[in-house]
């Protein structure tokens, strides 16, 4: 059993392999679903359980660690990879009580079928004695359902944060060895699921930062025995400011906008612009919203397909609206052969997004050296753009 404290230990599972979340999340470094014990004087909880494929290692090492009792499961959040196993333990554990949150209860009645009666209600800031430990329930909601919560053990100082300030990243440490690699992960983590709600995120942080603590136990990837390594990241990543950067992102069927991205990028670094350029074709969609975090200004590039945008440009449009960049501007180029509405259908995919739009660029055929100055003009623009808002020189 891995030790994060006196009494206080890991049993959750590392999945090396898992290659996909939600059918959606690349997960290129694995992933772990973490689940610890707190063992009281006189109550034992469990602080989350794992993903349904894997309850047969948790259990295994609930027994292998000797834990005979649980009186306390401790269900932070309702997404299955974290309460898919709870019907299990309650199973093995009779006696055992789930300790929710309100609007949590009622997802775990409707997704996993618990009984109410083995459910109980905490409200934001109640405690849970378990003799010698004590747990402050802490409300953290939108990470990234709305009723996720953390917990706070006192006497240890340590906060189980379930999927706040968590990373798919699989290792073999209980704590954070590699920084670099798991503030990577970790920002991949928030790009992907937190980063549209990033407002209700910030007043998560400002709840965090009135407690005293040691040590961050998330639901995924590694133990932070340094904290102010995440929450200074997080910090960061939900702030106003927006980086001199644009991301673009395309897709060309016979080179025609993949020439006018190739202008606009060299147009872009001229003038002093960094750019993080995705082929459409064949991209990560976690790198893709990394870049987002980020970027001022953000281009879509399309072909046009039977009179309208290209579906992979169409896809990323409805994803960059799914995550809700802070980016401040927005733009389209694109080329098309007898027409189209391909403009007006990306503009649709884009509702959520409070950006400026930039005119389009869009040209018939191949671009020829007219097209190319209209490229040009529109660097200017976004150049104009960034330097209006104080990030560009
Ligand atoms: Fe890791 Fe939202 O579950």
């Amino acid at each position: 059993m891995r030790k994060l404290a006196d009494n206080v230990f890991a049993v959750g599972v590392i999945d090396w392999d898992r290659r996909l979340f939600d059918e959606l999340i690349p997960l290129p470094d694995g992933t772990t679903y973490n689940a610890y014990v707190i063992k009281g004087s006189e109550k034992t909880a469990l602080v989350d359980s794992v993903d349904p494929a894997m309850t047969e290692q948790l259990i295994g090492n609930l027994v292998k660690h000797g834990v005979d009792k649980i009186d306390y499961v401790i269900s932070h959040h309702a997404e299955q990879d974290h309460s898919g196993s709870i019907p299990d333990i309650l199973t093995l554990y009779p006696d055992a009580q789930v300790i929710t949150g309100k609007k949590c209860k009622d997802m775990l009645i409707s997704l996993l079928h618990i009984e109410e009666e083995r459910i109980t209600v905490v409200e934001n800031g109640e405690t849970l004695s378990l003799g010698d430990k004590t747990l402050q329930f802490l409300a953290t909601p939108w990470v990234h359902w709305p009723e996720t919560f953390s917990s706070y053990l006192q006497e240890d100082k340590i906060l189980f944060s379930c999927d706040f300030f968590g990373s798919h990243f699989a290792s073999s440490s209980l704590f954070v060895d590699d920084e670099s690699k798991v503030r990577e992960a970790a920002k991949r983590y928030y790009a992907e699921i937190m980063m549209p709600f990033r407002k209700t995120i910030s007043r998560n942080l400002e709840a965090v930062d009135n407690l005293d603590i040691k040590m961050i136990a998330p639901s995924h990837g590694p133990v932070y025995d340094n904290p102010p390594m995440i929450i200074d990241a997080y910090k960061e990543w939900v702030s106003e400011p927006v980086k001199n950067e644009v991301l673009i992102a395309y897709v060309s069927m016979h080179d025609s906008t993949r020439l006018m991205v190739e202008h606009l990028v060299e147009a872009l670094i001229e003038r002093g612009v960094g750019v993080k350029q995705f082929n459409l074709s064949d991209y990560d969609t976690g790198e893709l919203a990394i870049s987002l975090v980020d970027v001022a200004t953000v281009i879509l590039g399309s072909s046009t397909v039977l009179a309208g945008a290209h579906p992979a440009a169409a896809y990323a449009a409805v994803l960059v609206n799914a995550l809700r960049p802070k980016a401040k501007f927005l733009s389209i180029i694109g080329s098309y052969g007898w027409g189209g509405r391909m403009v007006d259908q990306l503009k649709a995919c884009i509702p959520n997004l409070r950006v400026d739009l930039i005119e389009p660029v869009m040209i018939k055929g191949c671009p020829r050296d007219d097209d190319f100055l209209e490229l040009d003009k529109l660097a200017d623009s976004i150049y104009e753009k960034h330097r209006e808002i104080g990030i560009a020189d």
